[in-house]
């Protein structure tokens, strides 16, 4: 279906035609001064350069041609030439039914559906999910629903780090833990246990454990780094032992995805593309495009216009071995071969800008993608805490992603019963609910390049630009319909009024604005501006909420089109935070 402001927009071309002037230039937008139109079209101005003509004289010409419009019920000009306008309260009475009966509910439908990788999470195997992964799942997955509501085919990848230095260093302090475990003994030839010999909390705490000494100690680093060569290179124990740190890892990471509600389709790891590798690195030698370099073989990705200097992407090292780089080139690679994408998205830290930056021209320059294959990188800023320096624990450590949340969770437990007896079952299931809204809310509400201070003080307020404000507001209409219907029914979509009153019509007006933001937000991977747009429509229906009758209104038909607004309302609100990621309780 079409956006509202499209529709105005039509109107305003044909007026502009009619009136003899090039309807590419009746752009309508949402005024600026509410308090003096709703919205405005500046044509006029850019007309008068076009055809050496007072501007307000066209302006006025247009005016005259949207006499009897039902599309504004009020056209003005002022100068020096804007002209200013109303919505006619019954098209926007009826584009809101026609809204509430499309299956979309207005969120235009592209009509060349892509097919959009999303490579987003990035957790790194057997290390703690900490808060620095936190942002690339949030902003990953609602770009990932966000695209997918305009009908594009949308993959999400974890595309797990599996591959590095860190198996190495845990192999390495597994062995000298336990020498005598079989994995370590090169004479064997048997099966090797099922059973992985170490829990995730001993995995967790092993890691950092390594990482320290080998900071430390070159002797224990130069082992881990052969490690990590001969498991790449087929050594049977450390692969049965790289076997099990998967396996026990990645249930943990589940879990921990889910209780975030991060839902990926594909587990992929930086492993999964070792098979493409050598094939990859066989044609970029042919075609001429790598060459040595010191020992290394790396292509150049330098180009003229260079204001910096863009390093040339290192394709393997001098003892042979492959690289993050050579990981991430083999899985477009893989990419391609299995799923054919006409868009790569990649979620990551703003850190890994040049890096990106390298990776992609080398891609383009060699063929690996397809020329018509675009390939994105939407960097993000840190997670600060409250005195402006990256997110730590009370204690100055990194925070563990899964304490962060049952922190939340805790807050939010205590607020909700602070004030009523409540079951404590649902009292925590809607803790939980509210402590998600809180912390994505926090993130998503930020433009995502943006470094932002992680307040939870704030982000759990009912107050305020806040998840639980949102999720508040739905909570509180849907009790209203409850009271309503009493468990019945809710009034039918078709008995929406046109607004009675200056609230209820910047209600309506903001409804109808819910199509547009959404495809406002998709094309510049915002979700921010989703954030934005549903605290303004939350903001006018408490507004509306405060200054009107409804459940007391005395007469039925407007109390059934007031019911079936607030009934829209609820359902855009639920749509939009779906999109960002979370949900809202039926009570809290
Ligand atoms: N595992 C990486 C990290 O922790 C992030 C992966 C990002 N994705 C990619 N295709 N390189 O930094």
């Amino acid at each position: 279906m079409k956006q509202f402001i499209t529709l105005m927009e039509q109107e305003m071309a044909a007026a502009f035609e009619k009136a003899g002037y090039d309807s590419g230039l009746a752009k309508v937008t949402v005024s600026n001064r509410p308090d003096l139109c709703e919205f405005q079209c500046n044509g006029a101005m850019a007309a008068a350069k076009k055809y050496h003509k007072a501007p307000f004289m066209i302006a006025e010409e247009v005016a005259a041609a949207l006499e009897g419009s039902t599309v504004f019920s009020e056209v003005s000009v002022v100068k020096p030439g804007f002209i200013n306008l109303k919505a006619d309260r019954t098209f926007v009475q009826e584009y809101l039914k026609t809204m509430a009966a499309d299956e979309h509910l207005s969120i235009g439908q592209t009509d060349s559906p892509k097919t959009i990788i999303i490579d987003y999470g990035g957790a790194n195997v057997a290390k703690p999910l900490h808060v620095g992964h936190l942002r690339s799942a949030v902003i990953g997955e609602s770009i990932k629903r966000i695209l997918r509501s305009q009908g594009h085919k949308v993959i999400g990848d974890v595309h797990l780090g599996d591959w590095g230095l860190q198996m190495g260093l845990i192999i390495t302090e597994l062995r000298k833990r336990s020498p005598e475990l079989v994995y370590f003994d090169p004479e064997y030839q048997g099966e090797y246990p099922k059973e992985a010999p170490f829990t995730i909390s001993e995995l967790e705490e092993i890691y950092p454990c390594a990482s320290a000494k080998s900071k430390q100690d070159p002797a224990y680093k130069e082992e881990a780094m052969q490690a990590t060569y001969e498991l790449q290179n087929g050594n049977r124990g450390y692969h049965a032992l790289w076997e099990h740190i998967l396996a026990v890892s990645i249930a943990d990471l589940r879990k921990n995805y889910g209780n975030l509600n991060v839902e990926f389709d594909l587990w992929k790891k930086e492993s999964d593309a070792q098979p493409y590798i050598p094939d990859m690195v066989q044609y970029l030698k042919d075609n001429g495009y790598a060459h040595m370099d010191q020992g290394a073989l790396v292509v150049d990705v330098k180009e003229e216009s260079d204001t910096k200097e863009i390093p040339p992407c290192m394709i393997l090292k001098s003892d042979g071995s492959s690289l993050y780089n050579t990981t991430d080139l083999a899985t477009l690679v893989m990419r391609r071969e299995l799923y054919d994408p006409d868009e790569v998205i990649y979620v990551v830290d703003k850190r890994q800008e040049l890096y990106f930056t390298q990776v992609f021209r080398c891609a383009r320059k060699t063929g690996i993608v397809r020329e018509n294959t675009q390939l994105e990188f939407l960097g993000f800023g840190t997670m600060n805490g409250t005195d402006g320096k990256p997110f730590k624990t009370r204690q100055g450590g990194v925070m563990r992603l899964e304490h962060l949340i049952a922190d939340i969770g805790e807050e939010m437990y205590r607020k909700i019963t602070e004030n009523h007896e409540a079951d404590p079952d649902e009292a925590r299931q809607t803790a939980r609910l509210v402590a998600l809204s809180a912390l994505k809310y926090g993130d998503l509400s930020n433009q995502a390049s943006k470094d932002y201070i992680f307040d939870v003080e704030k982000f759990t307020s009912f107050e305020g630009n806040t998840g639980p404000y949102i999720l508040y507001t739905i909570v509180r209409i849907k009790s209203i319909l409850a009271k309503y219907s009493d468990g019945a029914q809710a009034a039918p979509v078709c008995s929406i009024g046109s607004a009675g009153t200056d609230s209820e019509k910047e209600l309506q007006l903001l409804l109808a604005r819910f199509g547009s933001s959404i495809e406002g937000a998709a094309a510049e991977l915002a979700p921010h501006k989703i954030c934005a747009y549903i605290y303004e429509l939350a903001n006018a229906f408490n507004h509306f909420y405060h200054e009107t009758k409804i459940l007391s209104e005395p007469d039925p038909a407007r109390k059934a089109g007031l019911i079936a607004l607030i009934d829209l309302t609820r359902e855009v609100l639920e749509c939009a935070i779906d999109l960002l990621g979370f949900s809202a309780p039926e009570r809290m």
